[in-house]
Formats: C-alpha cells, sequence, structure tokens
C-alpha cells in the first residue's frame, strides 16, 4: 500500500516519485538520454525535474537526423495559472527554438468543465485568460498551433469518435477510477486526439508529450490506441515531471487550492515576496547561530528547490548558492531573496510580452488550425469530407 495518490484528477500525500514510476511502469531517464538533447540541455531536464519518460529514443532520433517531430502539452483551463503550470510550456518553447519542433497546445475546457465544479461561463473566462499567458509564453506562430475542444469541435468531435470506439468503459475504471459523469468518461477519447493529432496532420512521426506525470494515464491510453493499428499513428512519447513544491510544503502547486501557497503568473515582486517570506519552508535552523554552526539543508528547502527547478539556469551559480546553504554562510533569509529576484525576472518578462499582445482574437488567428489541416485529420481517420455542405 502507497500512501499517496496521482491520477490526472487527484494529487494527494507524500509522492514517491520513484514507486510513482513503478506504479506506473514509466522509465527513468538516463544521462545518455539526456544528453541527446541539443546543447545546452534545458535546466528542467538537465537538473531532472522531467526525471522520468516513455519511449523518449525514437524522438532524440528524430532531433538528430532533423526528421519531423512534434511536441504536444496542454493546459485545462480551471484557474489562474501558476509556476507550476508553464514547466512544460517553457520546456516546448526552448526545444522548438533548438530544434524547430512542431509545438500543439490543446486547451481542454470540456474537461475542466466534467470534473470541476464550474459553469461554462467561467470555464470560458479562464479559457481566455489562460491563452493569454500561453500566448505570451511566445510560440513561433508558423510551427505552433492552440486547439480549444468546444471551439475546435469540427476536428476534434470526429476524431475523438473515431478513438472512442477504441477506448472501453473498463479501461477508463481500471486507468481514472469512477468517471464523474457521462461525459467524463469521454474525454479520455479526446486527450487522446490531442496526442495523436499532429501526427494525423502532418503524417507519422515522433511526438513527444512533456507533462507533470499525473496526465501519464492520458499518454497510456493514446499510446494503447495507437498500437491497434487502426489509424496511420505511432505511439507517442512522454516526458514526465515532478511536480513544483508548494511553498508551504511537499504537494503540488494547485491552481484551485489556497492562492498563498502558490505563486501565480500575475504575482508581482511584492507578492512573490510576501508569499516566499512568509510561506516557504525552508531547510534552515531555528536560530541564526545554529544555521551558521550548522548549516542548512537545500534538500527540503523550496525557495532552493525553485531555483534548480529552473529560476537559476546557470550550474555555477546553483552550485555556489547550494554550498554556501551547506556551510551556513547563506541565511534562509538570504537564500528567500535569491529566489524572489529570480522569479521575479522571469515573471516581469513573461508579464511583459502579455502586455504587448494585441486583442485575444487576433493574436489566436495565427496560431489556428487551417482548414486543409482539419480536413486532412478529418481524412485520416476515415471521415469522408461532405464537399456540398462547404
Ligand atoms: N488534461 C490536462 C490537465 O488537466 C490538460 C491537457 C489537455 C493536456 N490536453 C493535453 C496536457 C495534452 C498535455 C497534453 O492539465
Amino acid at each position: 500500500m502507497t500512501d499517496f495518490t496521482v491520477t490526472p484528477y487527484d494529487v494527494r500525500g507524500t509522492i514517491d516519485y520513484e514507486k510513482l514510476l513503478e506504479q506506473f511502469g514509466a522509465d527513468r531517464l538516463t544521462d545518455e538520454q539526456i544528453n541527446r538533447f541539443p546543447n545546452p540541455v534545458h535546466p528542467l531536464l538537465r537538473r531532472r525535474q522531467f526525471y522520468a519518460h516513455r519511449d523518449i529514443d525514437r524522438f532524440c532520433d528524430a532531433i538528430e537526423a532533423k526528421t519531423p517531430h512534434s511536441i504536444v502539452t496542454g493546459r485545462g483551463p480551471s484557474g489562474a495559472m501558476h509556476l507550476g503550470h508553464i514547466i512544460p510550456l517553457y520546456f516546448a518553447k526552448y526545444v522548438q527554438e533548438q530544434t524547430n519542433a512542431r509545438v500543439y497546445i490543446p486547451f481542454s475546457d470540456d474537461e475542466k468543465f466534467l470534473v470541476k465544479d464550474r459553469t461554462l461561463e467561467t470555464i470560458g473566462e479562464q479559457t481566455r485568460d489562460n491563452l493569454e499567458e500561453l500566448l505570451a509564453v511566445g510560440f513561433d506562430p508558423e510551427r505552433t498551433r492552440i486547439i480549444i475542444d468546444t471551439h475546435d469541435a469540427d476536428v476534434i468531435y470526429p476524431l475523438a469518435v473515431a478513438f472512442g470506439d477504441a477506448i472501453t468503459q473498463s479501461t477508463f475504471n481500471g486507468t481514472y477510477g469512477e468517471p464523474e459523469n457521462i461525459g467524463h468518461s469521454f474525454y479520455p477519447a479526446v486527450q487522446t486526439t490531442h496526442l495523436l493529432l499532429p501526427q494525423l496532420i502532418h503524417g507519422v512521426h515522433p511526438t513527444l508529450v512533456p507533462i507533470g506525470i499525473d496526465q501519464d494515464p492520458h499518454v497510456r491510453v493514446s499510446r494503447d490506441v495507437a498500437s491497434k493499428r487502426r489509424f496511420p499513428v505511432e505511439k507517442p512519447a512522454a516526458l514526465l515531471s515532478k511536480f513544483l513544491p508548494r511553498l508551504d510544503g511537499p504537494g503540488k502547486m494547485s491552481a484551485s487550492g489556497d492562492a498563498h501557497a502558490t505563486i501565480t503568473l500575475n504575482d508581482d515582486r511584492e507578492s512573490i515576496a510576501t508569499k516566499i517570506h512568509t510561506h516557504a519552508v525552508t531547510g534552515g535552523q531555528a536560530s541564526k547561530a545554529a544555521h551558521r554552526k550548522h548549516g542548512g539543508d537545500p534538500t527540503v528547502d523550496v525557495p532552493f528547490g525553485l531555483l534548480q527547478a529552473m529560476f537559476e539556469p546557470d550550474d555555477e551559480r546553483l552550485a555556489q548558492i547550494e554550498r554556501d546553504y551547506r556551510d551556513g554562510k547563506l541565511l534562509s533569509g538570504e537564500l528567500k531573496s535569491i529566489a524572489i529576484d529570480a522569479i521575479n525576472e522571469f515573471l516581469t518578462a513573461h508579464q511583459k510580452r502579455k502586455t504587448q499582445l494585441g486583442p485575444l482574437e487576433t493574436e489566436l488567428a495565427r496560431y489556428r488550425l487551417t482548414d486543409e489541416e482539419r480536413t486532412t485529420a478529418r481524412q485520416r481517420v476515415g471521415h469522408n469530407e461532405l464537399k456540398s455542405m462547404n
């Protein structure tokens, strides 16, 4: 028995990430695999915030051979976005800059409506808010597509129907537990559509899904559908990340949970500072004298964990901070200040790009699927076009 739970719909307890891999049947990333990504390898990967994978070698082969490869990572618009949410997005952008990968970003507004207690209207507002955050990341519009389930139903629905036929209710129950309602039961067919979509548009090619490990069940379902060989696709690969810790302890930063334990993308310097100073768990000693004498423990220190995950990309500087903290030269308050500065610098750049965006509809237009892409995808799963209806 384990004392933690990780599913797409429930993350609880103190997660043993090694045990989780055994449970899910995913693999630990090797140094060799990490080093197959172009140099410099993103800190999230180098520092093993992304720590596990499924079948990543074919994706790396494609990077090396410069043959087509895609990334799919999405967003469930259930609230304001926080630091944890941008991990796969900034990672995808970085790889796109390095390798010219196509990036597909689906928004599961349907999913969040079906599993959360929100009105469609609220979900719609959150979708708009989250789309702005996404656009602020700055993907290449030529190589990036944004899909919103209820707005792109002309392509999502026919594909999800095709895949829905290949997923049984007992697969759902075995993978996710009891569904909330029948809409929820259908949703895995939709996320499978997201993960297979690049191949249905551009032909069979390696696809990587970088995501929080709670989303792995969706990857398993899509790989299962792909392996039935009814459709012209290969199994998507996955890169699985640990959760960014909550400021006040282990567990996952949550969009719907307590706002004070979570740094959102809207936070200014002052609120970042307040949140970290008041809530962040540290590895410091009880008194300054004891800290000078015994030193701090970076392994349990949340501000250090944030720097390590990605906010201090320089390895030398990070190592220096770690040494000084262990030696007692650097106090917890000082380490907090370093983290506040680093996160503020990152968010200020993000927020600046957000203010430079034009109207949402205009911005989004550059990222929507073209008519030809929609038609191709529908035809590849076997739908005939009704020409006279166009
Ligand atoms: N289900 C995801 C969530 O709740 C969002 C999502 C939808 C997603 N489609 C995806 C994530 C495809 C990764 C890949 O957060």
